[in-house]
Order: structure tokens, then sequence, then C-alpha cells
């Protein structure tokens, strides 16, 4: 699980053939969902409201069926709450006649979609070694008491001491959710936990265990790292040690369980996101994603929408499908992307040579050698089994070593093909005392510190050559490998992860994605304890911490820090409370420099970070923001090509489309993407002021061979929530034709203030 979940395709085969013996009805069908807009019943909604729904599901159907009971045979699900929409097994001829029905805005499948912390809050300046400083917004927040967090994921371990309700407040009142028939108690820390898993029955045939606990890990992770109360002394075997809390630690949280085994599907989401937006929860994280190309063709973006009119924040992560540009999900803009990067945080180890020499490694190992003994080293390959190739010695496969060369001394193995720990394992099995496991020459710096169950390091490519060379020149060369250690204060942090997904954003490239970055590497929260603490089939080890990575993990921090924006501003809506984060980002790292990537230490841009690193504190007082209200999304789907008819379904209430067509360019978004500059493009946006009195400036660095200016480049407010309009004009110049994305930024100040908004713009003529 540390980036993906892990997909086994065997397993998935037995599925799909017990999925065709357990559906005897519709077992050529496939389940589709029939979206349909908005409910126009209000939020006081009664349960005969949503009866009229699902009998209106029905007879809808039912006209295509010929049959009313034959449609109510197909619906998995009838969402009834705020989501107009069924779920239904349907044949390819009735999908086509449903899709050109007038009331219906898309059909499609229902399919799977994927999964995608102590010292964190340490380095984003919420504390400082351990102690929270008054200026705090955890301070200013009050730890975002009052606020319900709930996540969408694999369920909750609710024994966690995360979940524990000690010091925690009343359950709002306005809350509507609970535990009932979830299989977990809740308490005022965990208030509410309910699972959905008929969509997931449907595509994989079976129907898996029937409860919100959580037996996978990554779901304890999210919402304890979103949500989590204190928990001093935490760890994962000593390593990343410290008190564990969430973003909000003061915060209810609840669990909406929709991932299971291989994967989440569509229906179980919008099943999930229904019920909740009902229950009354203020934030919502969504760590898992798949590739879409539409919008309303995408559960998440369709239960979003509904959930961003109900003025609910709801938050993503980008996905993990970088380094490549372009495949950057969940990039709809009425929810915050968020992408990953590092901490500053490290685990290292050391192998110490009898030539004098060191070479720090790589490890999460809690093995040692002796310091004062020195073991004999020795190449995988020169000790290959008789029976095996020199390939899988190398590798150091399992039953590849010859136990008379490697008894008691420390061997040399060549990163690739299999599971690492196994590796470590395999000279274990053959009596070797250690590890070292170089780096082959496609990872070359990238190294990951692996929770080894024997003394063992990772080291560079580089690092390899010279212990190569020093191993060519002596063979009597001997070494000692020590614990790994937890180190902070790395050089330089943050920087972007490989894995994080980068835009441009597919869908609309007018809308700049991922939006934000925050810690996704190595991040230390509550897990499982009915799984082991890696997905390697040698590790047994269960504990109540992990250390996991992903923009899994980077999604709900910002959740958290989001659930704290929203107890100091509670008038605001979620757009306000995403700009504030994003304006206040940081660009530059714990050197003062450039934010850079990770492997290849190059300079990141916006498409890998977005705004930039998550700075909670400046987000407090982010000076002016950009809102959004409804009518805003509503006049950029008009743009996007949808017309009044839709677009009134999608509100349950009357819309029209602006007379003259705006730009979706013009989407009033804290940052600007301009996909395709030809020759000239003026964009406007409004800002509103949300501080003290004042007369901002504007400040351009335009993007490479782009002529940018504002208009007017000063504003003046005199109140709070006044606002200004401004117009940004964009300018090609003829050399930078053709060549692809150059990126700038604009920066509004009243000189205590950095109100900041990347670009990225392409010239086309
Ligand atoms: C489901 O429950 C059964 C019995 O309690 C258990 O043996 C099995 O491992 C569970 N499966 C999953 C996927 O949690
Ligand atoms: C802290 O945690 C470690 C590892 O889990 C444990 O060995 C130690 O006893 C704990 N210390 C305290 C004071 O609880
Ligand atoms: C982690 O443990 C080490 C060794 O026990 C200790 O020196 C250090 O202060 C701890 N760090 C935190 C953040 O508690
Ligand atoms: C090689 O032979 C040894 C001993 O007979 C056996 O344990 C091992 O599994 C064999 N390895 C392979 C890859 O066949
Ligand atoms: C070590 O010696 C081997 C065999 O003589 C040679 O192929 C290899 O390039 C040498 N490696 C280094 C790093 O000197
Ligand atoms: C709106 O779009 C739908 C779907 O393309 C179409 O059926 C309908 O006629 C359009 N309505 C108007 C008023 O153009
Ligand atoms: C720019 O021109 C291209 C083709 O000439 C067109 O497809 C695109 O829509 C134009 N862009 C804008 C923003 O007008």
């Amino acid at each position: 699980m540390e980036i993906k979940m892990m997909r086994a395709p065997s397993v998935l085969l037995t599925f799909l053939i017990s999925a065709f013996l357990l559906l005897p009805v519709f077992a050529s069908n496939k389940v589709y969902i029939v979206y349909l807009g908005g409910h126009n019943h209000g939020k006081d909604a009664t349960a005969e409201d949503f009866n009229r729904a699902t009998n209106f599901h029905k007879e809808f159907l039912g006209y295509f069926f010929e049959s009313k009971e034959k449609a109510q045979q197909a619906i998995v699900y009838s969402f009834t709450k705020h989501i107009n929409a069924f779920a239904a097994y349907l044949d390819e001829e009735q999908v086509a006649q449903i899709s050109k029905h007038p009331d219906v805005i898309s059909v499609f499948p229902n399919q799977l979609k994927q999964l995608h912390t102590t010292r964190t809050w340490d380095f984003v300046g919420l504390e400082r070694i351990g102690i929270v400083p008054p200026d705090s917004i955890w301070t200013k927040a009050n730890y975002g008491k009052d606020v319900i967090i709930a996540h969408l994921d694999t369920g909750v371990w609710p024994e966690s001491a995360s979940f524990s309700d000690d010091g925690m407040g009343e359950i709002p009142g306005k809350w509507k959710g609970s535990c009932h028939k979830s299989g977990v108690v809740c308490n005022r820390k965990l208030i509410g936990a309910k699972y959905f898993n008929k969509g997931y029955k449907s595509v994989v045939g079976i129907t898996p265990n029937g409860t919100t606990r959580d037996t996978d890990g990554h779901g304890t992770h999210t919402l304890s790292t979103a949500g989590g109360n204190f928990v001093p002394n935490a760890s994962l075997f000593g390593f990343a040690n410290g008190t564990a809390k969430g973003g909000s630690p003061a915060a209810h949280v609840a669990s909406y369980k929709v991932c299971w085994p291989l994967g989440c599907t569509d229906s179980d989401i919008l099943a999930a996101f229904d019920e909740a937006i009902h229950d009354g929860v203020d934030v919502l994280s969504v760590s898992l994603g798949g590739f879409s190309f539409d919008y309303f063709s995408d559960a998440i973006a369709v239960a979003s929408f509904h959930a961003m009119l109900n003025g609910i924040a709801v938050v993503c992560s980008a996905g993990n499908n970088g380094p490549f540009n372009g495949l950057v999900e969940n990039s709809a803009p009425w929810v915050t992307t968020v992408a990953a990067s590092s901490l500053d945080r490290d685990f290292t180890n050391i192998v110490t040579l009898s030539n004098k020499k060191q070479i720090l490694g790589k490890s999460r190992t809690v093995w040692e050698l002796p310091s004062k003994k020195l073991y004999p080293l020795i190449n995988s390959f020169d000790a290959k089994a008789d029976n095996v190739s020199i390939h899988k010695a190398r590798l150091c496969h399992r039953g590849a070593l010859n136990p008379l060369k490697v008894k008691g001394k420390i061997v040399i193995c060549l990163r690739g093909s299999i599971d690492r720990l196994g590796k470590a394992l395999a000279v274990h099995g053959a009596g070797g005392a250690g590890m070292i496991h170089v780096n082959d020459v496609d990872g070359v710096d990238e190294l990951v510190a692996d929770p080894y169950i024997i003394p063992a390091t990772m080291i560079s490519h580089k690092d390899g050559l010279r212990l190569q060379s020093y191993l060519n020149s002596s063979k009597l060369l001997r070494g000692t490998i020590s614990a790994g250690k937890t180190v902070i204060g790395v050089k330089p942090a943050p920087t972007v992860a490989d894995f994080s997904s980068r835009g441009p954003n597919h869908i609309t490239p007018q809308v700049l994605k991922p939006d934000i970055s925050a810690p996704g590497v190595n991040v230390l929260a509550s897990y499982t304890e009915a799984a082991p603490i890696s997905p390697s089939k040698y590790d047994t080890r269960r504990w109540p911490f992990n250390l996991l990575s992903g923009t899994s993990m980077s999604c709900p921090h910002v959740a958290g820090i989001v659930g704290l924006l929203r107890k100091i501003y509670p008038d605001w809506s979620p757009a306000a409370i995403r700009s504030a984060i994003m304006t206040t980002a940081r660009t530059r790292d714990n050197n003062g420099e450039p934010i850079k990537v990770e492997r290849t230490r190059r300079t990141a841009t916006p498409f890998a970070y977005g705004s930039g690193y998550i700075q909670p504190n400046d987000a407090m007082d982010p000076g002016l923001v950009y809102d959004l209200g409804i009518d805003d999304y509503m006049d950029f789907l008009c743009a996007l090509g949808y017309n009044s008819t839709q677009l009134e379904k999608l509100l349950g209430k009357p819309y029209k489309c602006p007379i003259k067509k705006t730009l979706m360019e013009n989407l009033n978004y804290p940052s600007f993407a301009i996909p395709s500059l030809n020759k000239t493009m003026t964009v406007t946006r409004t800002v509103k002021n949300v501080g003290s009195p004042g007369t901002y400036t504007a400040r351009i660095k335009a993007p490479e061979g782009i002529l940018v200016s504002v208009e007017p480049q000063v504003l003046q407010f005199k109140e709070i929530g006044e606002e200004k309009e401004f117009k940004v004009h964009f300018e090609s110049t003829e050399g930078r034709v053709g060549k692809g994305y150059s990126f700038g930024v604009l920066i509004w100040s009243d000189g205590k203030h950095y109100v900041r908004s990347p670009m990225a713009v392409k010239a086309n003529s």
C-alpha cells in the first residue's frame, strides 16, 4: 500500500467468474450510473421525499424495461438525498436509449477506482519542538473543535488511540449520522461510521464483510491524519517518534467506507457522498481516484459538486501518476486537489568499513550489527547457488545464494524485480549477517527506507560503485551496519515527490491543477491492527502506527487545515478557504531556494505543486481571497458547453447561462492557466478583502516569452468584504509560440500580505 493498492490479476479473475455465477438475472449486464442532477427537495426533506425519489427512479427506469418490477430488480442503488441518480444493471441498448432521454445528464459505468505523522505538523509550522506557539492556527481555531471531518476510504480502526474521545466536546446538534450496524462503536470523537458495498459486489461478485472496520490500514491512516486526537509517544518501532495528531485534533470524525480489497466503485462513492452530505459533515477527505475524461461521468466530481452546493469542502488526492505530465486526477474546479511533497525527515543508517570509510544509507531496520565487530563482505553474484542464474543471485532471490559462501557475511544485493524485504530474508535464510542493497542505474539516487527484518540498508548507485572499488582493491574488506535512525532537518525540503501526479488538467486545462502540496512522504499516522505494517508478504509485524507515502497521505493534511479554517471563518465558502490556503503557500525550500523535484533536483513547476507548499498559519490571514459562488461554477459549466436546461437539472432550480458566453479562464480561481494563447487574451478576476483596509499593489513575474500586464495595478480597500475587479492581459511573443508552457506569478501585496497566484501559459500563435 506504500503508494497504490496492489492488484492481483488472478484473484480478480476468480472474482469475475464467481460474479457470473452469482448473478444469473443480469449476468450479461453491467451496472451503470444514471445521473439526473440534483433533487429539488430542500435540506429539510423527509423520508416521504426520499421514497418519492426512489419511486421516481423505478418509474423512470420502468419505462425502459417496460416493467416497473423488472426495473426495481435491476436497481442497485437509488440516491435520494441530494444526488439525483440511480445505479442499475443495464444492457448496452438500454444505456444508449437512456443517454438520449432529455432528463439525463450522463450515464457512466460503475467502475473501480483505486486508493491513491508526528513530525509532519512541525514542518508546516504548527508547532516547534512540540510546543504550540500562541499565534498558531491551532490555538486560534481551538484545534478544530465542533468541526466534522469525514473520509471516504477503507474504514476505520476504532480502537486506535487517535479516535479516543478524551477531552472531546459534545457532538454538534446538526449531526444526523450514526454508527448503527456498522460494526464499529462510536464515541464523541468518532461520531459516524457507514459502509457501502453494493456497487463493489456488482463488479467483483462477492459481498465483502459488512463492517466499517478497517482491515487495510489506509483509512485509519487518513482519518487520523485529518482529525486524530493527540497520542503521545507514537512511533513505528521507535521511528518518527513524537506525539501523533491530526490537522484538526479536536474535530469530530466520521468514516464512510467505500473501498474494499480490490478498490472502490463509483456507485458506492456516490452513495457515501449522498449520505455524508445529509449527515452534516463540514469537510470531506477523499484519498482515492481514477482517470476520467469528463466531470459528469466521474462519481467523485459529480458527488463533490453536490457537496459544494451544500457548502461542504471536498479535498482530494491528485493521484500517484507522477512524474509524467497531464495525469492529475480529481481535477474538478470545485474540489481542492492535493499533491505530495517530502518532509525534512529521513531514516538513515551507516555502513562502517575496515578501510575507515563510511557509507550513508536509508533504512528503517531496528536491527544492527555490533559496532566493534567487523564482518566480511561478499557480492551476491559471487555467492551464487549452483542451480540458479547469476541474474537471480545478483538480485538476491530466495534460494539463490550459497549458504557456504554467505554465512556470517554482509551480502551486497542489487535492487530490482522482487520484494525488497524478501531479499533481506534471502540473505538471512542463507545465513548472512546483513545486507547492503545497492540501487540500480534506473533508481540512481532515489532511495527507500525499508523496514528490513535484519541489519540492512539501501545505498545509492554511486556509493555502490565506490563500495565495489574498495572491494576490488582489498578482498579483506570488512564492515558493519548500524540500526536505522530518524533524522530531522534534512535539506532540501520540501521536495516534490516523484509519484505525485502532475498537471496540466487534461479535462479543463483552463483550471490549473493540482492546487496545493502537503506532506505525503513517510507520514506517520495510526494504522489498523488487522494487517501487517508493510505490503511485503515477508513482514508479519502489526503495529498501531505506520509510515505511509502517497497523495493519499497529503490529502488529509489539507482536509485537517480546512477544518481549522472552517472553525475560524464559519461563513467562508469552500472556495474562499481554498484560496486562503493557495495564495499563502510557499514555493521555497529550507535552503531558501525554489522547491525542487525529489529525484532530478530540477526546479519544480506549478504543475507539480500547484500554488506551493501549504503554510497553515499564513492561511489564517490571507488578506484577499478569490471567492467562488455557485453561479461562478455554473457560468464556468456554460463556457464548457453545458446548456441552461442541463444546468437547471444539476441545481434542481431555475438557472440561465449568461447571454454572452464567458471564458473558462475567467473562473475566479486563485491561479491562472492559459492553455492556448492566440496572440492576446484578457482574463478577469475579483478579489475580496478579508483583512484590514489597505492598498494592494500588483507585482508580476511574467512567464518566459509572455508579456503580462495588470489593470488596475493598485487596488484600494476601505472595508472588510469589499470586492474589486481587475484584468490580466497576456500577450505572446513570437519566440515563445509552440514551445509549451512557461510559468510566472502575480502577487498582490499591501506590504503585509502577499497574495500569490501562479500562472501557466502556453502560446499557440
Ligand atoms: C471477513 O470475515 C471473516 C470472518 O469473520 C474473516 O475470516 C475474513 O478474513 C474477513 N474478510 C475480510 C476481507 O475482511
Ligand atoms: C514509548 O513507545 C515505545 C515503543 O512503542 C515503548 O517501548 C515505550 O515504553 C513507550 N514509552 C512510554 C513512556 O510510554
Ligand atoms: C524520539 O526519541 C529519541 C530517543 O529516545 C529522543 O531523543 C527524541 O527526543 C524523541 N523525539 C521526539 C520528537 O519525541
Ligand atoms: C537450489 O537448490 C537448493 C538446494 O537443493 C534449493 O533449496 C533451492 O530452492 C534451489 N533453488 C532454485 C531456484 O531452484
Ligand atoms: C571491480 O572489478 C570487476 C572485475 O575485475 C570489474 O568488472 C569492475 O568494473 C570493478 N568495479 C569497480 C567499481 O572498480
Ligand atoms: C441542451 O443539451 C441537451 C443535451 O445535449 C439537448 O438535448 C437539449 O436540446 C439542449 N437544450 C437546449 C435548450 O439547447
Ligand atoms: C486559439 O486558436 C485555436 C486554433 O486556432 C482554437 O482551437 C482555440 O480555441 C483558440 N483559443 C482561444 C482561447 O480562443
